[in-house]
C-alpha cells in the first residue's frame, strides 16, 4: 500500500550544483573536484588506508572553503517556501549552505563536513565547525578522527526516510545535481506519478522519467519556482 501524497508537501533533492554560485565547485562540471584529485585517492577507504594525512588535508581545505561560502538565493528562496508549505531538503552536499539559509529540514544523505566521526564501529560524532581535524586526534575511543563523509563504497544513510519523504510530496524538485552517483540518485524514482517534478541543471545528460527539466542556474529558477508555488499556495490552489 503506497503511502498517501501530502498536497503541502515539497522535497527537494539537491547536488553540489546549489552550491556553485555560492564558490565551491562541483564535482564533475568543467574544473569540478574529480578533475583535480582522484576520489579513489581522497574519498575511499582505501585511500584512507593508504594516506590518511592526505585525506585530512583535502577536507579541511573543503572545510574551510565551505565557512568561506555564504547561501545564495537559491538556498534563500528554499527558506522563504516552509513559509506555506512543508519542505524537506534531502541532500548530497557536504556543506552546511542549506542550514545556515535557514532550511529546518535538512537530511544529508553524503555527510557533513562540519562533523567528524571516530574510526571505531560506534562511529562516536563530533561537531567540529570549521576546525581542521589532525593526525593524532582521536575519538572516545581512542581511534584516529576521521571527516564525517559517506566515501564511495561506503554505506549512505538516511536512503529509507528519505525515500518516504519522496513518496509523500506533491513536488519533488531535483537541483544542481548529475544524479551519476547511486544510491542517492535512485531516490527520483520515489516520486509519485501524480507527483509535480521538476530538475534543474545546467544539463543533463539522462532526465528521469517523468521529470520536467529546467535548464539553468539555481540561483535564477529556484527563487521563480518558489514564488511561483507560493503564489499558488496564496491563491488556494495547491494543484498548480
Ligand atoms: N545551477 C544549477 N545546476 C548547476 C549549476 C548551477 N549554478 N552548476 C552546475 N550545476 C549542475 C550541473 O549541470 C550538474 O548536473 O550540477 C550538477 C553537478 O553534478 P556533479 O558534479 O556530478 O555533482 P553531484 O551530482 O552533486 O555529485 C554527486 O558525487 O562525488 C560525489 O559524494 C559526491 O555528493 C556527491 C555526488
Amino acid at each position: 500500500m503506497k503511502p498517501e501524497i501530502q498536497a503541502n508537501k515539497i522535497v527537494i533533492l539537491s547536488g553540489s550544483g546549489i552550491s556553485a554560485e555560492s564558490g565551491i565547485p562541483t564535482f564533475r562540471d568543467a574544473n569540478g573536484l574529480w578533475h583535480n584529485y582522484s576520489w579513489e585517492s581522497v574519498a575511499s577507504p582505501s585511500g584512507w588506508r593508504a594516506h590518511p594525512e592526505v585525506v585530512l588535508e583535502f577536507y579541511n581545505e573543503r572545510r574551510l572553503q565551505a565557512d568561506q561560502a555564504q547561501p545564495n538565493a537559491a538556498h534563500r528562496a528554499l527558506v522563504e517556501l516552509e513559509s506555506a508549505y512543508e519542505v524537506v531538503v534531502i541532500t548530497q552536499n557536504i556543506d552546511d549552505l542549506h542550514e545556515r539559509a535557514g532550511s529546518s529540514n535538512v537530511i544529508h544523505v553524503h555527510g557533513r563536513l562540519n562533523h567528524a566521526r571516530g574510526t571505531s564501529d560506534a562511529h562516536k560524532r563530533y561537531r567540529i565547525d570549521a576546525a581542521p581535524i589532525l593526525m593524532g586526534q582521536l575519538c572516545e575511543d581512542g581511534t584516529q578522527l576521521r571527516p564525517d563523509i559517506v566515501w564511495f563504497g561506503e554505506d549512505v544513510e538516511y536512503m529509507e526516510e528519505s525515500r518516504r519523504h519522496i513518496a509523500t510530496a506533491a513536488r519533488v524538485l531535483v537541483v544542481g545535481t548529475s544524479l551519476t552517483v547511486f544510491p542517492a540518485a535512485s531516490l527520483v524514482r520515489a516520486a509519485r506519478g501524480r507527483a509535480e517534478k521538476i530538475l534543474i541543471a545546467l544539463e543533463m545528460d539522462k532526465l528521469p522519467f517523468g521529470f520536467k527539466f529546467m535548464r539553468g542556474k539555481a540561483s535564477s529558477i529556484v527563487p521563480y519556482l518558489c514564488n511561483k508555488w507560493l503564489e499558488a499556495h496564496r491563491n488556494g490552489d495547491l494543484n498548480s
